[in-house]
């Protein structure tokens, strides 16, 4: 049996990303894996990294923030998003960059005979690199046309933070957003993925924690884009 603890879309949040990792290890998992964007919009990313390069088992794919951080952000929504991005970058300790520049956009691993795929979302090009575009609320059909290049049974992925398991040609689990969850607000995400004799088993993992301190340091730190971010993502009203 092999059992892998995954969490996607911390998003600098470190209250949530605490809680998630507290329960991932009552599963006793033998390694754990983000699926990206473990920094920006929430205030925390330098704390977020300071806690999981220092997780054992541990690896990280590469989210469109990690690619910011790496590579500057083309085209910004507008100005208050790159204001953002910036202040992000600045914020994190130029030692985690080496860490960064280590996550991969994709990781494949075969387990038991299953060929298992870990990514933030496909890539519609790789030079430049770019997302494929979201597709809310997918059937089966839409994932098997936007996983159709990918060779697995199994494909876990996040940047929607919406959770969703679809079987279609594949198994697509998308694990939902740890840090900065949507729609339901003040929970926290994971997956518990488990092979056992060939066979695929996971365990969706929630819980509901109270967001003030999060809401709060976004104000301490005079984050910008504080105001939309706290009003769009967090239950706790400044
Ligand atoms: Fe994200």
């Amino acid at each position: 049996m092999y059992k892998i603890g995954l969490f996607t879309d911390v998003h600098g949040n470190d209250l949530a990303l605490k809680l998630i990792l507290k329960e991932i290890e009552k599963y006793n998992v033998d390694e754990i894996i983000s699926l990206g964007d473990l920094i920006a919009i929430g205030p925390n990313s330098n704390e977020v990294l300071d806690i999981v390069t220092k997780l054992n088992n541990f690896s990280s794919i590469r989210g469109n923030h990690e690619k910011y951080y790496l590579f500057g952000f083309s085209n910004p929504l507008s100005c208050t998003e790159s204001t953002h991005q910036d202040w992000v970058k600045e914020s994190i300790n130029p030692h985690h960059q080496s860490f960064i520049e280590g996550t991969r956009y994709q990781i494949n691993k075969t387990i038991e005979g299953v060929k298992l795929c870990f990514m933030h979302y496909p890539l519609r090009s790789t030079e430049p690199v770019h997302y494929e575009y979201i597709v809310h609320n997918p059937e089966a059909s839409d994932l098997d046309n936007l996983f159709k290049d990918v060779d697995a049974d199994v494909i876990c992925y996040g940047h929607e933070h919406i959770s969703s398991f679809i079987k279609g040609k594949k198994l697509y689990l998308d694990v939902g957003s740890c840090g900065c969850p949507y729609p339901e607000k003040d929970i926290t995400r994971g997956l518990i993925l488990i092979i056992d004799n060939g066979k695929v088993e996971y365990i969706p993992l929630k819980l509901t924690y109270n967001s003030v301190e999060v809401v709060k340091d976004m104000y301490r730190k005079e984050m910008p884009e504080r105001d939309f971010i706290s009003k769009n993502f967090y239950l706790y009203k400044k």
